[in-house]
């Protein structure tokens, strides 16, 4: 079995997993136990961990608050900041393309009473700044737009895009779950105020995550701007009271090391993993008819390829992919038709006869070359047998 499946999840590196090991057992203690060595050990390796993942997005290591992955760092960033923000305005906005754990947020403060203003892309599967910029106002408190999409691999243009939210006295929130690790990322070079990102994409453990949150600096930058945003879980006070609750020991100290590995790896992967593609796009385009990719090519993340077939069912031919493991959406929303194909202008058939490969640290060219054959001949055999 091939697995080209990156964007779902990524295998634990041995180099994590043997970072991890000590702490399930001889050093097993509670980092907030403060009168004893079994806590400070504890302590000490979430405090490098800190430092690592810091280090990755170019931030202080006061800024990073650890939760349990993305989809609750989404939460704590949207639903903290819109409660910190409740007397400043009534508004948000957001991009269709987005994650559900952005969006479903979104919509519980919809249905709190919040207005939330959720902006189409275009075909190429990027935010319009004119349409962002317009639909910013003197009420709106928060705008979330995700660096690198999960499915299509589209980068956002971030930097802009924050710009435009300070402008208005909105803050800028990013889900960079998907770019973090894979592309350069800097807190202060994009000015960025909130930024949710998760070890299970980095070949680091599920179930650990962390959000950024900007504090007023002390530095002399430009802008002396920083976020409080309102805690989303109540309790002992951990993480400066932003997120309560015993810290996984474990998966963030090997959340830390995946971090220190992929801004080591970063350059050489990036360079390694853009060829990969490249070579899969050719071979396919090569031993393929009707075949159109999906977003735009000319900002995107090494390892992504999204593309859509003509005149093919879609369960068919994920079913006929036997041994390659690909998928046509993200993992949490398999069974409809990917909104965000769908909002590129898709017909709800050719989301679903689409292909979303995701190419990793351990994908080598003749896994590449067996998937694009598989591929092509897959869809060859199923125009074959297919009435229309
Ligand atoms: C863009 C994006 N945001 C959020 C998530 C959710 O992250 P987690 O699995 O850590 O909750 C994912 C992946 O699952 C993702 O791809």
């Amino acid at each position: 079995m091939i697995y080209l499946d990156h964007h779902a999840t990524t295998p634990v590196d041995a180099r994590v997993l043997e970072t991890m090991l000590p702490f399930f057992t001889e050093r097993f203690g509670n980092a907030a136990s403060k009168q004893h060595r079994f806590g400070w050990e504890a302590n000490d390796a979430i405090e490098r961990a800190r430092k690592q993942v810091a280090s990755l997005i170019g931030a202080g290591s006061k800024d990073v608050v650890f939760t349990s992955g993305a989809t609750e760092a989404n939460n704590l960033a949207i639903k903290g900041a819109a409660e910190a923000r409740r007397s400043d305005g009534d508004h948000l906005v957001t991009v269709v393309t987005e994650h559900k754990a952005v969006l479903d947020p979104l919509k519980r403060l919809e249905s709190e009473g919040w207005r939330v203003t959720v902006l189409p892309v275009s075909s190429s599967g990027l935010v319009d700044l004119a349409e962002l910029d317009a639909a910013i106002t003197a009420r709106t408190v928060l705008v979330s737009v995700m660096a690198a999409n999960n499915e299509i691999g589209v980068l956002q243009p971030i930097k802009e895009a924050a710009a435009l939210a300070h402008s208005k006295g909105a803050w800028f929130h990013t889900d960079a779950v998907q770019a973090v690790g894979k592309v350069p990322f800097d807190v202060d070079a994009l000015d960025v105020d909130l930024v949710s990102i998760t070890a299970h994409k980095i070949y680091g453990p599920k179930g650990a995550g962390a959000l950024y949150v900007r504090r007023p600096s002390t530095s002399l930058r430009a802008s002396n701007r920083g976020v409080k945003i309102a805690a989303q879980m109540d309790g002992g006070g951990h993480e400066r009271g932003m997120r309560s609750g015993t810290l996984n020991v474990p998966g963030i100290a090997g959340f830390g090391r995946a971090a220190e590995l992929a801004q080591a790896e970063m350059p050489s992967e990036a360079t390694r993993v853009t060829g990969l593609r490249d070579r899969l796009l050719e071979a396919l385009g090569a031993t393929t008819d009707g075949m159109t990719v999906n977003g735009t090519l000319d900002a995107r993340l090494p390892g992504n390829l999204n593309v859509s077939f003509e005149g093919i069912d879609g369960e068919a031919l994920l079913v006929s992919l036997d041994d390659v493991a690909v998928s046509s959406g993200a993992a949490c929303t398999a069974a409809e038709p990917s909104h965000v194909l769908v909002a590129l202008g898709l017909s709800k058939d050719r989301a679903r006869a689409s292909l979303r490969f995701g190419i990793g640290r351990t994908t080598t060219a003749a896994e590449v070359d067996y998937a694009a054959r598989k591929v092509s001949d897959v869809v060859t055999r199923l125009r074959a047998m297919s009435p229309v």
